[in-house]
């Protein structure tokens, strides 16, 4: 191969690596097009991630997006049929160049497939960073900058509503609220500004109850918001709850934190349980840990908090300044709770990386 061509191949793929996310306050409810009901906030994981690479070539001349794919290595029918659904939805609107090329997308999660951890955010943001790019690469635009990020966070978050959060260091909000002006519905926005220190060396561990696809899937339980009696009020409570949280968030507040992150999970899976049908994701092994974490904290005094995504598994919040007695906690305590003693260790992390 002369290097020329190799130049050439070189220059027709990109790679990005995306994090995924785990929300403080909990979207949950959505209207028009994956819009969000109220505003949400999350940080940003650094170990849990997908890693994504997509090549392009010429000479697509069936006037619609056309992809192949892997997952780690293997064809995945059941993505790909996603895939395809999303790149058509978005190739009007966003990206008019994917009529005219033919995509490779080959993905791969730095978590095991069988640990029950969402894919979607962290998939879903990989894969938008990398379609901005190639635009960028197309449009000989170089540059990372704000409106690269915004526009993949509006992308990403028509793939899946919590991935549009992802593209951002530390911290960020997604959703219209008075505390952060800049906020907006159709995209997340960075608010490392408005996070003070100590958080952003949280850890979250991840607790692995059970490994099963979910009963219910997220965008079913989104849907069933919409009659669920207690919806107006579960908004008008996130709205108050982002406000009390924001304060929080800039002055250092851990104890004011957590008590909104705990009840934030208890309300995300109450409203499932009160949804009609209603559905219970949490297992007994979910509560038992949610009452040790409780236990230990009242028994030693140390800031450490639950969270749950709308699964079974737990993330254990805590400061870094804690982690040698947390993560001992954990391990004695905890760990047998977990499906085959799984714990998938993650903390904050600095967002997104090129990696090709
Ligand atoms: O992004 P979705 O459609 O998978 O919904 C995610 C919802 C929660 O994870 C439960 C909460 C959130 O804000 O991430």
């Amino acid at each position: 191969m002369s290097n020329s061509t190799e130049m050439e191949i070189k220059n027709n793929k990109v790679g990005w690596e995306s994090p995924s996310n785990i929300a403080i306050i909990k979207y949950w409810g959505k209207y028009g097009n994956q819009l969000p009901q109220n505003a949400s906030v999350s940080f940003t994981l650094k170990n849990a991630a997908t890693r994504t690479f997509v090549e392009w070539r010429n000479g697509n001349t069936t006037g619609k997006p056309e992809c192949t794919f892997s997952f780690e290595g293997k064809e995945n029918p059941a993505f790909k049929a996603r895939l395809d659904k999303f790149l058509n939805s978005i190739c009007h609107d966003f990206f008019p160049f994917l009529q005219h090329v033919t995509l490779h997308i080959d993905s791969s999660n730095s978590f095991p497939h069988s640990s029950g951890i969402a894919s979607s955010a962290s998939a879903m943001s990989a894969l938008a960073l990398c379609l901005c790019d190639i635009e960028n690469q197309i449009n000989g635009v170089g540059d990372f900058n704000e409106s690269f990020y915004k526009k993949s966070s509006i992308v990403s978050r028509l793939g899946s509503g919590s991935a549009c959060r992802s593209v951002y260091p530390y911290m960020a909000v997604w959703g219209k609220h008075q505390s952060y002006p800049d906020a907006s519905d159709e995209y997340a926005i960075p608010a490392e500004s408005s996070m003070h220190p100590v958080f952003k060396s949280f850890h979250d561990d991840i607790l692995i109850v059970s490994a099963d696809q979910k009963s219910v899937s997220s965008s079913a339980g989104h849907g069933l918001m919409e009659n669920n009696p207690f919806a107006k009020a579960r908004y008008l409570q996130a709205e108050n709850r982002m406000r009390v949280l924001s304060e929080a968030l800039n002055s250092g507040d851990i104890g004011g934190f957590g008590k909104i992150a705990e009840e934030e999970a208890l309300t995300l899976h109450a409203l499932m349980m009160c949804s009609d049908p209603s559905y219970i994701l949490m297992e007994e092994n979910s509560l038992a840990i949610i009452k040790k974490v409780k236990q230990f904290r009242q028994d030693s005094g140390i800031p450490v908090y639950f969270t749950l995504d709308a699964g079974p598994n737990v993330h254990v919040l805590y400061p870094d300044e804690f982690e040698k007695k947390v993560s001992a906690f954990i391990y004695e305590e905890l760990k047998p709770f977990c499906y085959q003693g799984k714990i998938l260790r993650d903390e904050v992390g600095k967002g997104p990386q090129k990696i090709c």
